[in-house]
């Protein structure tokens, strides 16, 4: 951003001493003695902060102020004025000065004003990479995935982004749906304001619609003031209704008249308000089979699923597990300052046989964890088999991955100690741990250790 500042006054010894304080600063300014040479500065090039004065020959400096505001609305303006003229500088304000100092000019305030205006930028700045940095964490680019599967989602993605039509996101629990109506909104231009999401199974049912659509003051008990819903706040962005197979049937009336007519009537109001926004919508759930139960709006769902993306899940698509594991890595490595450059082979294997009921998710978190837990550059699956299945957020019901893995290393060790005739020494060679940790693992793992005793059957 440019830091320089502007001043344009018709008093040469202002100028002059101006010039000279600031530089002495180590601000560089550019000085102009009138309004039409100030409007051919701000042309040619951005200033960070402009100091001008209301009466000029020339162009006057509100004249100059409409103009700065108009080609450069960033620029931060300071009004000089004189006895007489400070009416003037209050209709500055209003038209875009951010504030104004009474002549004579005392240097040191200007000069205070100048440094509030420049950190005023120097934060802007910094706000706006921050957001920037938001955005990119849910770019496009952030969803992983090379299977024929994948490339059909991000197509969709590239194309649904730029219309305004309303998309419904489906998929199983943690296959990327909030991760996808993300990446849309920020590939979407004209909606681009802010990404709203509401999570309809979580708001209890009295509370929904008042949530969405808002409410007047005194409408119920406990509305002791206006409230704007999300459906208002949201215009302008994205409002994305997360779980919608979960909104009770009530609410499902109020949204498919929202949805129908782009317009929303708050709690206690009668007066329609017009919206303008982007609707997406996720479920895990089977809507067509909701709507046969009589729990789902058949006319909403046709509503929403104006274009319909479908997240497969992660079994379908193991082709992708090799990428998501590296991309996990790297992200974990970024926020724990870990160095880990891998899984071992057997772990891949077992990653490429397990199911993932829990999707993306879950390996998301299985990698997480075994960022925190592993010793060595490369995660090896005792690494993976140290949280209960609870903590791994995995259902009893589920074969969980520790049980996978635990039978995996119990094959695995078995395999090494008949490759080398059951000689535990060199067994725990070849696997490259202690003989004390091997005879731990067998332990353990209730592994039968012992050679087995050829029979004659056997031999023949
Ligand atoms: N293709 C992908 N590439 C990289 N990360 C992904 C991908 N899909 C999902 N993730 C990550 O997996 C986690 C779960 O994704 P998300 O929350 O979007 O899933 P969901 O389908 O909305 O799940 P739920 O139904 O449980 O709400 C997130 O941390 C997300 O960043
Ligand atoms: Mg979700």
């Amino acid at each position: 951003m440019n830091r320089e500042v502007l001043l344009a006054d018709d008093e040469v010894t202002f100028r002059e001493t101006f010039a000279k304080v600031l530089r002495e600063e180590d601000i560089s300014v550019t000085v102009v003695g009138n309004g039409t040479d100030a409007l051919d500065a701000v042309t040619k090039q951005p200033f960070g902060v402009v100091v001008l004065d209301i009466r000029m020959p020339g162009a006057d400096g509100i004249k100059v102020l409409r103009e700065i505001m108009r080609i450069r609305p960033e620029t931060r303006v300071i009004m000089v004025t004189a006895y007489g003229t400070v009416e003037m500088a209050v209709e500055a304000i209003k038209l875009g000065a951010c504030d104004y100092v009474m002549k004579p000019v005392v240097m040191d305030d200007v000069l205070t004003k100048i440094r509030q205006n420049m950190k005023y930028l120097d934060l802007q700045e910094e706000n706006k990479k921050l957001k920037q940095e938001l955005t990119r964490r849910f770019d496009i680019s952030q969803i992983i995935g090379k299977s024929p599967a994948m490339q059909n989602v991000f197509e969709m993605i590239r194309k649904v982004a730029p219309t305004k039509s309303n998309v419904l996101i489906t998929g199983k629990s943690g296959t990327g749906k909030e991760l996808v109506a993300r990446a849309i909104h920020s590939l979407a231009a004209q909606y681009s304001r802010h990404f709203l999401a509401v999570n309809c199974s979580a708001i209890p049912e009295g509370l929904l619609e008042s949530e969405l659509f808002g409410h007047k003051k005194g409408s119920f008990t406990s509305a002791i003031r206006d409230k704007e819903g999300l459906f208002k706040s949201a215009c302008g962005g994205t409002l994305f209704l997360d779980e919608i197979g979960h909104m009770p049937m009530s609410c499902q009336v109020k949204l498919l008249r929202a949805v129908e007519q782009r317009q929303i009537i708050p709690v206690g109001s009668t007066q329609p308000i017009d919206i303008d926004l982007r609707l997406m919508a996720a479920t895990n759930k089977d809507l067509p089979k909701e709507i046969k139960a009589g729990r789902f709006r058949e006319d909403l769902y046709y509503r929403m699923n104006v274009v319909g993306i479908h997240l497969p899940e992660l079994c379908e698509r193991k082709e992708d597990i090799p990428l998501l594991v590296e991309h996990f890595i790297k992200q974990f490595n970024s926020e724990m300052g870990k160095t880990c450059v891998g899984v071992s082979d057997a772990v891949m294997r077992l990653f490429m046989s397990y199911d993932w009921k829990g999707n993306i998710r879950e390996l998301e978190n299985v990698i997480e964890r075994a960022s925190i837990f592993a010793e060595d550059d490369v995660i090896k699956i005792s690494d993976i088999g140290l949280l209960g299945s609870h903590a791994m957020g995995l259902s009893k019901e589920d074969e969980t991955l520790q049980t996978a893995a635990k039978a995996y290393e119990k094959e695995y060790i078995r395999r090494v100690l008949s490759k080398h005739d059951w000689n535990k020494v060199d067994a725990a060679k070849a696997l490259n741990v202690g003989l004390s940790s091997l005879y731990r693992k067998i332990d353990e793992l209730e592994i039968d250790s012992r050679k087995p005793k050829r029979s004659k059957a056997n031999n023949q």
